[in-house]
């Protein structure tokens, strides 16, 4: 039986290493295919035993790649603090193999400096999230939203200056519009802090990135590109295939409402059904294969509220 103190990983973790991995743009670093997201399933409202079992799964498979933001969780922030006892506990003989992403951009905290981009707010908030996740730095810190109303070069010379001071090695930007991306390459360019990556959301169902332009801009710059929410929170699974399942996202109507499963959304999941059955591809795979087949596609970020999800979902690294 796994106690606490005796987690010891998988010695067959990179074991697949030449498929499970993709450069992150023109930059050093490698990337899993599959990175693993802890919005949801792994705050205080979830079972700690299932994330810890979740967390290890994806660890002894090569995804060395975790993301985080200030506020995943329920309560916000209770993912991150979660995530330190299991550093602390598990994970910390490892930190070295690990990835480690966070962010800062929505409302974290009550008063003026809580949320959007101020230098104030973003140093502060990765303080606190160094603090939760018991880090002295993290590997990646993004911009999670952008913010039209503090100047451009206040929030990107917050993130020069945070690798500066070594809280983060790289920096990312997550659901920036074109426009600001575009400056915001050439600013942290201009300071030896390259842009390391983009997040972004995309999968078969939502394709902004692609129709804006921007998953090419970030090709052609040598910027990595990774799709959150590749199964559009669970709607492109077998999940929704017989109505809403109690346990399911969509079930807590808060970021999956049910009315997105009109009779036409029913109709086009059944015949994507089909489809996959005929590719030997479950749903999810389909849909994590369409989204990794994207060009300048660097990893699909997927969330999971069991370990089996999690390994059909790595599955399809085998069938493409
Ligand atoms: N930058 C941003 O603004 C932003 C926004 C959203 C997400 N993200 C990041 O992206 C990560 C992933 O987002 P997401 O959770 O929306 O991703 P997702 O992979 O599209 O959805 C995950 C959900 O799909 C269901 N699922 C997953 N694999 C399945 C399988 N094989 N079979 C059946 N159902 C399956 C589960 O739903 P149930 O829980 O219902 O079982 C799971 O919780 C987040 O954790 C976060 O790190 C970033």
């Amino acid at each position: 039986m796994i106690t606490e103190a005796s987690y010891v990983s998988s010695p067959a973790r990179y074991s697949s290493q030449e498929t499970m991995y993709n450069r992150c743009g023109n930059s050093g670093v490698l990337l899993p295919k599959v990175s693993l997201g802890f919005w949801h399933n792994f705050g205080s409202d979830a079972p700690f035993e299932r994330s810890r079992a979740i967390t290890h799964y994806a660890f002894d498979h090569g995804i060395t790649h975790f993301d985080f933001a200030n506020n995943y969780g329920v309560p916000a922030g209770s993912a991150e603090t979660n995530f330190g006892r299991l550093m602390d506990e598990d994970f910390r003989p490892y930190r070295d193999e690990l990835f480690i992403s966070t962010k800062a951009g929505y409302l974290m905290w009550d008063g003026p400096y809580g949320e959007w981009g101020s230098r104030k707010y973003l140093m502060s908030s990765l303080d606190q999230s160094l603090r939760r996740m018991r880090l002295d730095y993290v590997d990646l810190f993004y911009s999670h939203r952008y913010d039209p109303l503090t100047p451009i070069e206040e929030t990107l010379q917050a993130l020069v200056d945070i690798v500066r001071a070594g809280k983060a090695l790289y920096v990312g930007i997550s659901n920036w519009p074109l426009e600001p991306l575009e400056k915001a390459t050439q600013y942290l360019r201009e300071r030896d802090v390259p842009l390391l990556i983009y997040q972004g959301r995309l999968n078969m169902l939502d394709r902004e990135p692609i129709e804006e332009g921007i998953l090419d801009f970030c090709n052609k710059e040598g910027i990595g590109f990774i799709a959150y929410s590749p199964l559009a929170q669970g709607l492109l699974t077998d999940r929704y295939l017989h109505g809403i399942p109690t346990d399911s996202r969509m079930a807590q109507e808060h970021f999956l409402k049910s009315s997105r499963l009109t009779p036409e959304m029913t109709d086009y999941l059944s015949k994507l059904a089909a489809h996959s059955l005929e590719n030997g591809r479950t749903m999810a795979q389909e849909a994590l294969a369409w989204v990794l087949g994207q060009q300048g596609v660097t990893s699909a970020l997927v969330g999971a509220s069991s370990v089996a999800q999690l390994a059909n979902n790595l599955e399809t690294l085998k069938h493409m």
